[in-house]
Parts: structure tokens; C-alpha cells; sequence
């Protein structure tokens, strides 16, 4: 029913595919809702609320509530904040604040994973540029799934990216990963490295591409809630995150509305 190669890495059928389409669908039009939600005196809560919604009315179901244990449908991460922020209702949203919205659904069995960093009214230039390098360096790295090439190929473009537009820390702890009939399958992507090692990619894989960049350090901790990840030094932190299918027609961008096409100048299935 569901095949693997010769690594254990989930290769899906093309009708398996449109599932995963289906799935990444309703994870990018909920993140689509969110952007527009974002603003000054809206707090994490509020967004967690409106994705829940958005997820179940499309007959889907949240990926991360219950996920080993978290409690809620998004991740929000403000600021600092790297990763697996939990929304509260303890802090409004402010002018100048950048936040990372990460958000996962279930649809007939597949899933889709996706995240954006939305800057909550105007930003500053630095935040504004931290935010544009973190979603180039994730366009480059899915701009390499294509059959034949490998693994590292992903982390090693995301790495030179952001390496050639400033000192910004790539954490190393956290990556992305396969996805499928469950959210974090093999492999594990790395967002750094030499390219040309690991398995070579194949049509019909997953993987979600996730880099995550800071101002300043690329080292972290978790708080005490055990989930919030932070930056070492109290910088800014932005991550964007897509869930991919490597084609022969190239990257198939399932939680980007139009396939990844105006990103990648590739046309593909929509
Ligand atoms: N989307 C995150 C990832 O890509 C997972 C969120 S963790 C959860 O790894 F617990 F919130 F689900
Ligand atoms: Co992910």
C-alpha cells in the first residue's frame, strides 16, 4: 500500500500524490487566512483559533493537537522565538513584532505541514530583511528536490544562500524531514552542509523544507513550557516551511497555492 525505497523513504504513487496535494491545500489556505489575521492587538490564541476552524471546515484535522502531546493547532513564535511557540492569550501582538506561523492538517490520511514569519504591521529594515532571506534560502533549497540529486543538496543550498547575504545563525538542531502518512517520516533534511551525501531523491518523495534563520547566534534553548524554542541571545528568529513533492517536472510545491510556479518559474501540476 505504501511503498518505500531501499532507505525506508515513502515514495507515493501519483493518485497518492493528489492526496498529498489535497492535504498541503488546506494548510496553505489556512496560513493564507492567518497572514491576513495578523495585526497589532491579535494575539496567538486569536490565530489558533481561526486555523482550527479553517482546518476542520475543510474536513481536515489539525496535525500538531495532541502531536506528543502539544496543545494547541499552530505553532506561533514571536520575535526571538524560534520554533513550537504555544499560542496564549497572555500577549497582544505588536507593531514592529514578527511572527513564524507553523501549521500541519490531516486529509484522508495525508499530511501537509507549512509555515510562514508575517511581520505585524510595519517592521523594521532588519526584520524585514531576516524575514526575505529566510524564504529565498527556502527557495533555493526546494529549487534542488529533483530526481537525482541528493539529500544534502537541500541544507548545503539553503546554507550558501544565506551565507552570501549576512552573519545570520542557522540553528543546527532543527530541520526538516519526510512527510506522508505522518508528519515527520525519513529522512531528516538538514538546513547546512556539503552537498552531492545522503540518499539521491527520487519522484514521488516528500519532505518538507524548513529553514529557520536568526540575527544573531545560531544557538538555542527550550523554555520551560518544553516546547518554546528561543534564541540563545534574544534575537529575532524567522522560518518558512513548505511540503514538497520531487517530480520529473520538478519541485511540486504542495502547500504553496500555485504549485510553487511563480516561485520557481517551473510550471507543474496545480
Ligand atoms: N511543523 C513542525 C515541524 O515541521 C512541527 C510542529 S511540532 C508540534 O517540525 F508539536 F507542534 F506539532
Ligand atoms: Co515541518
Amino acid at each position: 500500500m505504501f511503498k518505500k525505497n531501499k532507505h525506508g523513504i515513502q515514495i507515493k504513487t501519483p493518485e497518492q500524490l493528489d492526496g498529498m496535494r489535497a492535504a498541503g491545500l488546506v494548510v496553505g489556505r489556512t496560513l493564507e487566512l492567518l497572514r491576513a489575521a495578523v495585526a497589532p492587538g491579535v494575539t496567538p490564541l486569536d490565530l489558533d483559533v481561526i486555523a482550527e476552524k479553517a482546518i476542520r471546515d475543510e474536513g481536515a484535522v489539525p496535525s500538531f493537537k495532541g502531536y506528543q502531546g502539544y496543545p494547541a493547532s499552530i505553532c506561533a513564535s514571536v520575535n526571538s522565538e524560534v520554533v513550537h511557540g504555544i499560542p496564549g492569550d497572555g500577549r497582544k501582538l505588536r507593531e514592529g513584532d514578527i511572527i513564524s506561523i507553523d501549521c500541519g492538517a490531516i486529509l484522508a490520511g495525508w499530511h501537509g505541514d507549512s509555515a510562514i514569519t508575517v511581520p505585524v504591521g510595519e517592521v523594521g529594515p532588519e526584520l524585514t530583511e531576516l524575514m526575505r532571506v529566510t524564504e529565498e534560502a527556502m527557495w533555493r533549497g526546494i529549487a534542488a528536490l529533483r530526481p537525482g540529486a541528493h539529500l544534502s543538496d537541500i541544507g548545503h543550498q539553503i546554507e550558501k544562500y544565506a551565507r552570501s547575504q549576512g552573519r545570520y545563525g542557522i540553528p543546527q538542531e532543527y530541520g526538516g524531514h519526510g512527510i506522508g502518512t505522518e508528519m515527520h517520516m525519513d529522512p531528516w533534511v538538514a538546513n547546512h552542509g556539503r552537498p552531492g551525501r545522503g540518499p539521491k531523491l527520487e519522484a514521488g518523495m516528500c519532505l518538507a523544507v524548513e529553514p529557520m534563520l536568526n540575527l544573531g547566534t545560531d544557538r538555542t534553548r527550550v523554555l520551560a513550557d518544553d516546547w518554546t524554542v528561543v534564541t540563545m541571545d534574544g534575537k529575532a528568529s524567522a522560518h518558512f516551511e513548505h511540503s514538497v513533492a520531487v517530480t520529473e517536472q520538478g519541485p511540486w510545491v504542495l502547500t504553496a497555492l500555485d504549485g510553487g510556479e511563480s516561485r520557481l518559474g517551473t510550471v507543474n501540476r496545480t
